[in-house]
């Protein structure tokens, strides 16, 4: 088992069996032999430095229904709140002044806006804060859209694609979403240019070991400048209100895993990650990790961008998240630097 890690670490590639054994069987010493080993990696590209993205939630209206999402669009109970430009704008304002240099504009599925209005925020952002990178997290679109928001000046994207395998897919999504229209609009992204991010949630309902591993060799052929893991967490108001959540331990695997297989990916230690254990992202840095993504959202609005229950920092001002994060990241030897935090290709 142990060999096996070395071969990863080594750059090999190991089988589907291989991977399989190692997340079947895999205990905490194992892990701790992995996660040295992702560290090391990380640590090579990056040094002990983590990247900070500002996550800014501006719109929770979708027309999606993905069954795991507390936002979807049958949660009646949502209360749907959409931010005005200025609104991004001043968020983006207080990141700059935290040291943020890279804003992350969230969202629903939100038919509420035209290309035009997404084009005009990412004009203004960039208008006013040059030296800082933005990134898109608003789901499908067409290649001509995504080719406009680039052409505005979108820097990079992320876009999860939550499992290979097409009959889990269906199962996680209504019979509109696909895996396939999912995977298009991926290879759409990278060919126009963009930094993109991709990844899934481990533990979601369903999920089989051969499906992460599936999961696993997608993303190294992929080859994403971003891979986003956090385990699934259920929301009362959804399908899956009942199903169990996913487990730090398996996360934090598969983020080793990751960073052996990705050596120089951006890997965010996620919120989904804080919020099933307190030190969940300080262990997902310590496994391999090398980015954090605080919110900032207007702390009015933050309660109902509630895509999983008991989500973490939802009371906290962003400048509270920023040195609690800083001391959180210090303690485990690490420093949060101000840069946009690019992809270094190797
Ligand atoms: N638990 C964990 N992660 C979730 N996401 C959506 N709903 C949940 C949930 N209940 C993740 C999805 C999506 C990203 C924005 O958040 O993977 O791509
Ligand atoms: Fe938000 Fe700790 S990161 S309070």
């Amino acid at each position: 088992m142990f060999e096996l890690i070395d071969q990863l670490e080594k750059n090999q590639i190991l089988s589907k069996e291989e991977l399989s054994h190692l997340l079947n069987h895999y205990d905490s010493e194992m892990s701790q032999y992995l996660f040295a080993k992702a560290r090391a990696v990380s640590q090579k590209y990056y040094g002990n430095t983590v990247f900070r993205r500002g996550l800014i939630e501006f719109t929770n209206y979708c027309k999606n229904d993905c069954y795991y999402c507390g936002i979807r669009a049958s949660n009646r109970q949502a209360v749907r709140y959409r931010l005005s430009k200025e609104e991004i704008l001043s968020c983006c304002d207080t990141g700059y002044n935290l040291g943020f240099r890279t804003f992350v504009l969230q969202g629903g599925e939100d038919l509420h806006y035209s290309d035009e209005e997404i084009c005009s925020i990412i004009l203004s952002i960039k208008e006013k804060f040059p030296e800082c990178a933005v990134t898109l997290s608003i789901g499908e679109k067409s290649y001509e859209s995504y080719k406009k928001y680039f052409e505005s000046g979108a820097d990079r994207y992320l876009l999860r694609h939550e499992t290979s395998n097409p009959d889990h897919y269906n199962k996680l999504h209504p019979t509109n979403l696909t895996i396939s229209k999912r995977k298009k609009c991926l290879e759409d992204l990278k060919n126009i240019g963009y930094q993109v991010g991709t990844g899934f949630m481990v533990g979601s309902p369903y999920q089989r070991t051969e499906d992460i591993v599936e999961d696993l060799l997608f993303i190294k052929e992929f080859s994403p400048a971003m891979i986003g893991v956090g385990p699934f967490i259920p929301h009362h108001q959804t399908p899956f209100a009942k199903e169990m959540a996913g487990t730090l331990e398996l996360t934090l695997f598969v983020i080793g895993l990751l960073r052996l297989m990705n050596p120089n990916a951006l890997i965010p230690a996620t919120t989904a990650l804080g919020t099933i254990d307190p030190n969940g992202r300080e262990l997902g840095i310590l496994s391999g990790a090398n980015v954090v993504m605080p919110n900032l959202s207007p702390v009015t609005v933050r309660k109902n961008y509630e895509l999983y229950d008991n989500k973490i920092c939802t009371g906290d001002e962003a400048a509270e998240c920023k040195v609690c994060l800083d001391s959180r990241m210090n303690r485990i030897g690490y420093e949060i630097v101000v840069d946009r935090g690019d992809f270094v290709e190797i």
